[in-house]
């Protein structure tokens, strides 16, 4: 394995990684399965994949193994009550083809607040990090060169207990499978402002990647794409008016030379890596980069009087997505995604760090 090169006790977590997780390599590729040049989001999983078990004290028994069924209980407890949580991540190839994860260690750091909130033992970084340095080394060739393309990363962690009481588990199950993927959306999106149903509140968990944030949604998103729309805005469950985020992704508005998107005071909005991200590019080309509460209110008003220039949402998964029209009652804001160039730029500006086109002045990509 080449050198991660990531300034933090790199070698030291390498070297636990290394010495703890036991590598069991298949004898029978499906890479030649794949046709990279037609992937779609989420459907084909690398050759190998982690798992490790929390017996109630430690981190054990972690492996590298090739990818394969789980057997699990029929009374274990995540199915029940719902401790499950997972990150997404993802892997793309240098221009000399070597593979690099983008901000790995952001979503190890929310991986492991979300395991608190759901009241679960935290992953060491030799696990998650060295795991995953570990797993995209072994499945390198899994990392997808093809424009637009990614190897899309999965750790996740779910409750092991066999008991049918309502408790916290005391043991778990965390792994990590691979997927090499196309775009999520393929074209700009509708978005229906939903001011009935609520995805989180404060003081619960939606700032967590906690797998029942996503059921709770599942209704709701089933409602609007029957209406024609591809996700909902969520809205904040007081007043039912301030922009909270989209199934799986942030949200950013600009409004002239301003760039706003939500703030996580509430507790109520998943802390994207990518909008943080975005956050920074946003900076670099000039705007003014507001996080702040902002209401449907302002937007349509912003639409009505010609300042509202682009709304796109931005995630792991769908990268940057234009919306091309955004319902909230009886207003329809339909805006030419042909003329985003906002948007336009912090794609290229973003793909550009992830793939190593420039230099990665940010100290954003883990090399493998
Ligand atoms: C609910 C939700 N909001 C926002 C995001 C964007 O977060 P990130 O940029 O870290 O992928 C995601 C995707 O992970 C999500 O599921």
């Amino acid at each position: 394995m080449m050198a991660v090169d990531y300034p933090t006790a790199k070698s030291t977590v390498m070297e636990e990684a290394l010495q703890k997780i036991k590598v069991t390599k298949t004898t029978k590729s499906r890479l030649s399965e794949v046709d990279f040049n037609n992937l779609v989001f989420g459907k084909k999983y690398a050759d190998h994949m982690l798992v490790a078990d929390f017996d109630g004290k430690e981190w054990k028994n972690a492996q590298i193994i090739p990818f394969q069924n789980l057997s699990v209980s029929p009374s274990n407890a995540a199915w029940h009550y719902g401790q499950a949580i997972f990150e997404g991540i993802k892997a793309y190839n240098d221009q000399e083809g070597h593979p690099m994860i983008f901000r790995p260690h952001d979503n190890f750091a929310r991986f492991n607040k979300s395991a608190e909130r759901m009241g679960m033992p935290e992953v060491p970084e030799w696990l998650f990090i060295g795991g995953l340095a570990m797993l995209i080394d072994l499945d390198r060739a899994w990392v997808p060169s093809n424009e637009g393309c990614s190897l899309y990363l999965r750790p996740f962690m779910i409750a092991a207990d066999e008991f049918i009481g309502v408790r916290p588990s005391d043991t778990y199950k965390f792994a990590i499978i691979n997927s090499p993927s196309g775009p999520y959306f393929n074209k700009p999106i509708h978005l229906l402002v939903q001011d009935k149903y609520v995805r989180a509140f404060p003081g619960g968990v939606g700032y967590a990647k906690a797998a029942g944030n996503y059921g709770g949604a599942m209704y709701p998103t089933i409602q609007a794409r029957k209406q024609g729309y591809d996700q909902i805005l969520w809205v904040d469950g007081y007043e039912h008016k301030y922009l909270q985020e989209c199934g799986t992704m942030n949200v950013f508005v600009i409004i002239g030379n301003k760039a706003i998107t939500p703030d996580l005071d509430s507790g109520t909005i998943l802390a994207g890596v990518t909008r943080a991200s975005v956050m920074e590019v946003l900076g670099d080309m000039g705007f003014t980069v507001e996080e702040r509460a902002i209401s449907i209110d302002e937007v349509v008003a912003a639409h009505q009087n010609g300042t509202l220039r682009e709304v796109f949402g931005t995630g792991t998964a769908a990268s940057v997505a234009y919306v091309e029209e955004l319902d909230y009652q009886e207003h329809k804001i339909a805006l030419d995604t042909t003329k985003y160039t906002v948007g336009a730029e912090v794609i290229e500006r973003l793909d550009a760090i992830r793939t190593g086109k420039v230099a990665d002045d940010k100290g954003w990509n883990l090399r493998v």
